[in-house]
């Protein structure tokens, strides 16, 4: 169940592309960080108008943040849709979050993928959410990149994990293959996911979170959907099928 709509109203004053149920989630892990660090810090790929950073900037229990994005371009997802972020520059955000009276002053910004990113301070981050671009090549990509930015005991969260499951399914085997032990949860009604390592892993994450989507539930229902989206976007039927390139969406 989602929170009540005031108090997602306060911790997310910058409009956001997460729903009620994603919200609820992400104030969740703030929550935990809270209750399991007497400081944390937040790694968040893919920030638009600064929306999900929000709850964590307004907090002071998470002392450093860092967003990653690759500002300024239009970029194709899973579902053969492209989405426009042309436009929406470091200041443009700052702006938004000043303007609902956010304060930004240990935000740390970097434009471009996580791949350019200057990452020798090493394992540094508690907290991690994946929310750029939604391609599964892409999500695997920023999940490889990210995973030695983390501190043993940590979580990285996901977005749209409809459109990102294959990725996902690659993250699970790699995971296993290096035999680093983590749960992951996905979070039922929402489009939340997380990999929680360490010591987060033995916590109630369902107590926590809220009751998951089982992966053998989720995996088949993302396919069917991802099939419906490619078709409705890649494909026109004419008197042969034929493939056509992605369409370009403003950014919703
Ligand atoms: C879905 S929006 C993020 C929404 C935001 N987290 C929120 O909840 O409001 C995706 C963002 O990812 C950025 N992006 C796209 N490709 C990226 C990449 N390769 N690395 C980092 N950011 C990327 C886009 O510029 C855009 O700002």
């Amino acid at each position: 169940m989602a929170a009540p709509a005031e108090i997602l109203a306060r911790f997310f004053p910058v409009p956001t592309q997460t729903t009620d149920e994603d919200k609820t989630f992400l104030l969740a892990a703030l929550g935990l960080m809270r209750r399991e660090n007497p400081t944390f810090s937040f790694l968040e790929i893919g920030s638009y108008r600064g929306g999900s950073l929000a709850p964590f900037l307004m907090d002071s229990s998470c002392d450093r943040i860092v967003s990653i994005d690759e500002r300024g371009r239009a970029l194709s997802d899973e579902r053969g849709k492209k989405i426009d972020y042309t436009g929406f520059t470091q200041q443009a955000m700052v702006e938004a979050l000043h303007a609902r009276g956010v304060p930004t002053d240990k935000l740390i910004m970097f434009d471009g993928s996580i791949e350019r990113y200057d990452g020798s301070g090493g394992a540094s981050f508690d907290l991690a959410f994946i929310d750029g671009e939604h391609t599964d090549a892409a999500c695997f990509r920023d999940f490889l990149w990210t995973l030695p930015l983390m501190r043993p005991d940590s979580i990285v969260m996901f977005h749209d994990r409809t459109f990102i499951h294959n990725a996902l399914r690659l993250i699970d085997i790699y995971l296993r293959k290096d035999g680093r032990p983590c749960r992951t949860i996905h979070k039922a009604d929402s489009e939340m996911s997380a990999i929680a390592f360490g010591r987060y892993r033995t916590i109630d994450l369902q107590g926590w979170f809220g009751a998951e989507e089982l992966p053998e539930d989720f995996h088949p229902r993302a396919e069917v959907e991802m099939i419906q989206h490619v078709l409705s976007n890649r494909v026109k039927v004419d008197h042969v099928l034929s493939i056509v390139s992605p369409r370009t969406d403003p950014a919703a």
